[in-house]
């Protein structure tokens, strides 16, 4: 028999599946979806210190291969979150806030008031959104990055993960990874946002689909499950204190079971949870479970790194 149970920085988890950031969290309504699902945890919306509208409409479209999206980081504002996350059944399944300050002061305000709050949820900084014009993503920014995590970490000293963006060199891999090495709290990296700044157009009308940054935006879906994988097992290999959790390219129990292969501990689910709704989490572990029983996995620990080269 195998089990879909796992344990992460300490909390029990009854499946490693949960949402990606910004599908199903935006409000409680949709969190609380989410709190009844099959899903193992679930993540809040990337805040910001203020409530934001967000970009102008239509700003995420799925398409036959995934989907676009620029949405700007709509929000209710920290507190928000905060204030659900206080309410929160924690015996339930355990909770991620996920933080995305639009600067280094906003996020150490933040993370002061979780900090302070002193709660059992899991803080994930955002460090990778590609859809707030003129800020640019700062992991991207070494630089920045490393600022960034010695300030955080300095104000708040509890185990957290950085939601990352993908790479695509080897080089940057192992700078990346060198500046998160530095950071022992830094307990968990999320491999990957969207792919971010691609361009969908439409033939018939010969347009951009979406209507912010005249029709650039981060794709995920099917687009994306290669180079999530890339991802998370570069950090997997270059970070052996931390943890991996996936993220990209996951509509099935299979792909969930190649992010553990290649190094997740747990696996997010964004446009495939867009599209089919809160029960694909109840489908998805029954996909997974029966492919661990095929291949004789009894537990998703088993499974985790597995990965072979040739
Ligand atoms: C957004 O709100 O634009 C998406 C957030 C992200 O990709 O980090």
């Amino acid at each position: 028999m195998s089990t879909l149970s796992t344990r992460f920085l300490g909390h029990s988890f009854a499946s490693p599946l949960m949402n990606a950031s910004g599908v199903y969290c935006l409000d409680v309504t949709e969190l609380k979806a989410l709190e009844s699902s099959a899903s193992g945890s679930l993540i809040t919306k990337s805040c910001t210190l203020e409530a934001r509208s967000g970009n102008p409409e239509p700003r995420y479209i799925a398409t036959p291969l995934g989907s676009i999206n620029s949405m700007g980081l709509p929000n209710r504002g920290y507190q928000y979150y905060l204030d659900y996350a206080k309410s929160f059944d924690y015996q339930r399944k355990p909770l991620f806030m996920s933080v995305a300050g639009l600067s280094l002061a906003d996020n150490l305000k933040m993370i002061a008031a979780i900090r302070d709050a002193a709660l059992p949820a899991i803080v994930e900084l955002n460090l990778s959104c590609p859809n707030v014009p003129g800020k640019p993503q700062i992991a991207y920014d070494f630089s920045a990055m490393d600022q960034m995590l010695a300030a955080v970490t300095r104000e708040y000293t509890q185990p957290f993960g950085v939601k990352m963006p993908p790479y695509f060199d080897f080089a940057h891999f192992d700078e990346a990874a060198a500046i998160l090495n530095r950071y022992p709290t830094v307990a968990f990296v999320t491999c990957i946002n969207s792919i971010g700044n691609a361009l969908v157009i439409d033939t018939e009308t010969e347009s951009v689909v979406i209507k912010p940054k005249d029709g650039f935006g981060g794709i995920g879906g099917d687009y994306v499950l290669p180079t999530a994988l890339a991802n998370v097992n570069a950090f997997y290999r270059r970070c052996p204190d931390k943890l991996v959790i996936g993220c990209g390219g996951v509509k099935t129990g299979e792909q969930v079971f190649q992010h553990l292969l290649a190094g997740a501990s747990l696996v997010q689910v964004g446009t495939a949870l867009q599209e089919e709704g809160e029960g694909i989490f109840a489908r998805l572990n029954t996909e997974l479970s029966i492919i661990m029983a095929r291949k004789g996995y009894s537990s998703v620990e088993s499974v985790r790194g597995k990965l072979k080269t040739l």
